[in-house]
């Protein structure tokens, strides 16, 4: 029984989920949501992308499925260098290359946003009256690019779950 191999493969595949499955989230059920809420609904919405372990969570399993991913590539090459050249190991390492790509946009922009409307939407909420025209268009403009960035992210993590899936069945 290889121990190790069956912890990171736990690590990498619960990471992913986990990861991968808050972007579906996101993608098709929080984002129409919000952009279809009234202002006093985004502000409870608001809540939740404000709430810190959310932004954390994410960034944690999206870091431990690409540290356990990079592990699990390597081993095949330090264990049997020729497995390098098959189309498997090739397919896991395109899908590798697009989880690591979705992990640096998650991290350089997506979170970064993220954070940055959860404080946009606290100042919102502490102003004690509706929002000024500069702080709504501060979080109007904030929301466009966390949506354009969350669609490349998504785009990214969908190549490497493709990827991953099929890897082991393309010889
Ligand atoms: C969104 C990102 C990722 C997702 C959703 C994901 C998902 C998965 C899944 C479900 C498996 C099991 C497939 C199978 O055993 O047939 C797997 C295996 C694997 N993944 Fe990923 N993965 C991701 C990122 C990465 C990264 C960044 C690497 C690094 C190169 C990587 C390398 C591997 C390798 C080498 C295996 C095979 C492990 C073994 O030998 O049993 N993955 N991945």
């Amino acid at each position: 029984m290889d121990l190790l191999l069956i912890i990171l493969r736990l690590v990498h595949i619960f990471g992913a989920i986990y990861w991968a499955g808050t972007a579906f989230f996101l993608m098709f059920v929080f984002s129409p949501t919000v952009a279809k809420a009234t202002e006093p609904e985004r502000a409870i919405l608001g809540k939740i992308t404000a709430n810190p372990m959310m932004v954390t969570s994410i960034a944690a399993a999206g870091g431990l499925t690409v540290l356990a991913g990079l592990i699990l590539y390597f081993r095949y090459w330090l264990n049997s260098p020729d497995a390098m050249t098959s189309n498997a190991v090739k397919v896991f390492g395109i899908g590798g290359l697009a989880g690591i790509i979705a992990l640096v946009i998650g991290g350089a922009f997506v979170g970064r946003l993220t954070k940055k409307l959860g404080e946009l939407g606290h100042q919102a909420a502490s102003a004690g009256g509706p929002p000024s025209a500069e702080l709504r268009s501060q979080i109007g403009a904030t929301m466009a690019s966390l949506q354009q960035w969350s669609k490349i992210n998504f785009v990214f993590i969908v190549i490497a779950v493709f990827c991953m899936a099929i890897a082991r069945h393309v010889g």
